[in-house]
């Protein structure tokens, strides 16, 4: 809590991940698909995993469900023994593409991701100031809409814990 905001960073032996018989179906009009059938996977703290494979074979589904952002039909997706059920800082996600809200400035993009994290705005304002320095965004920190720079949007993606 060294600048006054509670950032949930991750211990060395946190972050046991339990993948088990997860599986799911989207119906798209009158198909059906199977983005996963029964997968499993166990992943240990500290551990780096890719999971490969091609176009469509679930892998985005997959960290969905991880990040909390979907849920399976049927297994479970937990870490360290806790099911995963909705979104949390205490995990992040870059997504492929940038999910900036374009009508927001810079510093109201990377503040999105403190909203829920205790701490006052004067806090909250200086850790964004920190973040923006950190990653050497050369443009204004009120720089707004479509004229993101790409080097700023991809910056921008990082979570701002
Ligand atoms: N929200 C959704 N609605 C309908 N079909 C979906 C949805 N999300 C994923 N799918 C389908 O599920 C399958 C797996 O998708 P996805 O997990 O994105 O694959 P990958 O990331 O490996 O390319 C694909 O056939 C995709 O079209
Ligand atoms: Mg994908």
């Amino acid at each position: 809590m060294a600048d006054g905001l509670t950032i949930i960073s991750a211990a060395k032996d946190t972050g046991s991940v339990c993948i088990a018989d997860v599986s799911k179906t989207f119906r798209v009009e009158d198909r059906t698909v199977h983005a996963l059938d029964k997968v499993s996977l166990a992943i240990e703290p500290g551990e780096f995993i890719s999971i490969v494979g091609p176009s469509g074979c679930g892998k985005s589904t997959l960290l969905r469900f991880l990040a909390g952002l979907d849920m399976p039909d049927n297994g479970s997706v937990s870490v360290d023994g806790e099911t995963i059920e909705r979104p949390s800082l205490k995990r992040g996600i870059v997504f492929q593409d940038h999910r900036l809200l374009p009508w927001l400035s810079v510093q109201k993009n990377i503040a999105l991701g403190l909203h829920s994290v205790a701490g006052s705005d004067l806090a909250k304002n200086g850790r964004v100031r920190y973040l923006i320095d950190l990653v050497g965004l050369k443009v204004s920190r009120k720089h707004c809409r479509t004229s993101f720079p790409a080097a700023c949007r991809s910056a921008l993606r990082l979570p701002a814990d």
